[in-house]
């Protein structure tokens, strides 16, 4: 059972189910990756699918802009200038966040692309909520009255309408699975604005599909995750009319592989990235999959992953943050050892 939400399909899926020898041997599990960064719009990543589901929304109320918020360095923001940019529509992306001091990574590919980028400073002692209510609002109002007709997507395409994107997902995989002949697996994910997991959840739970999910949260909930995921999960179920209500416990959710902040550079982080790379040839971003894959290689050591366990980690994308300056400058001193000006 799909959920009843209308899409237009710009994707060409399945993604591949690779496995990763070498890592695989290293840890003593079989471990595969899920390419959800092979998608194929603006450098790819997981808002992709989501993005499916809301440009149909957007299309059927008329609508000529797409908007989104985020971080200045916003993945969500750059795919959703991509599919903009594809299907002939405006797009701006607001953050309240300071300019990082150069066009660079996202921001540089969003500008490429066409969207337009409003930062906004965020002033100390006014909620953020509301900070960024008003600059939806400011902006909205600019637009709109140059006649465009605007379509708001939420932060990181987390609101009802892109849910379907990672329930089909899931059901994708387990097809995978099962032709793949793989046994139960543990499916692991970056967890931000909650989106991807709980498509993935949806899916899994109604479709009672063999995948055990462990979200790694790679910032601070304000709330225990699993009852921000409840009430979520409420939300969803509503909006598409599931009866089924999973409870609190049913969520898996770890908030201790954050290193206390969103998109901060660090080491462990770096070296997880620096692995990945260099065992199996592929790039991990450090501020969402390189936070996950640290918390995939501690979960092992601890024995929370099982010697010789099934395992697919998501990856959502995000290497353009790679070129971020505060990671580009870390990196630098890490890795020029290995740079022979000659
Ligand atoms: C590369 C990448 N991975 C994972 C996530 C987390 O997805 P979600 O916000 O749906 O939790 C994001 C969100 O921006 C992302 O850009």
């Amino acid at each position: 059972m799909a959920l009843n939400q209308g899409k237009i399909s710009f994707l060409e899926l399945p993604t591949p189910l690779q496995f990763l020898p070498s890592i695989s041997k290293d840890l003593g599990i079989q471990l595969y990756i899920k390419r959800d960064d092979l998608t194929s719009y603006g450098m790819g990543g997981n808002k992709l699918r989501k993005l499916e589901y809301y440009l149909h929304d957007a299309k059927a109320k008329g609508a000529t802009l797409l908007m989104t918020v985020g971080g200045a360095q916003t993945n969500h923001g750059r795919l959703t200038a991509s599919v903009a940019a594809k299907y002939g529509m405006k797009c701006a992306i607001l953050a309240l966040d300071d300019y990082p001091g150069e066009l660079s990574s996202n921001l540089l590919l969003d500008r490429i692309m066409g969207a337009e980028v409003f930062l906004k400073k965020q002033e100390k002692g006014c909620p953020y909520e509301a900070q960024l209510q008003n600059l939806i609002d400011q902006v909205r109002r600019r637009y709109e009255a140059a006649g465009e007709k605007v379509y708001f997507i939420p932060m990181g395409g987390s609101g009802e309408v892109g849910v379907p994107g990672y329930y089909d997902c899931a059901v994708e995989l387990a097809q995978q699975q099962s032709a793949m002949g793989l046994p139960a697996c543990k499916l692991l994910v970056a967890v931000g604005s909650m989106g991807t997991y709980m498509g993935l959840f949806t899916g899994i739970f109604n479709e009672k599909l063999n995948l055990d999910l462990q979200g790694i949260a790679i910032a601070p909930f304000y709330k225990d995750p699993a009852d921000h995921a409840l009430e979520y999960y409420k939300n969803v179920a509503a909006y598409y009319g599931l009866s089924e209500l999973p409870t609190r416990q049913d969520f898996a959710i770890r908030n201790d592989y954050t290193f206390g902040g969103y998109n901060n550079a660090v080491k462990e982080v770096r070296e997880a990235i620096y692995y990945l790379a260099r065992r199996e040839g592929i790039l991990l971003d450090p501020c969402y999959t390189g936070k996950a894959f640290y918390g995939l290689m501690d979960l092992v050591e601890k024995g929370s992953i099982a010697q010789g366990e099934t395992v697919i980690f998501l990856h959502t994308g995000g290497q353009p943050g790679l070129n971020g300056p505060n990671h580009r400058l870390a990196m630098e001193t890490e890795l020029m050892d290995g740079i022979h000006v000659m």
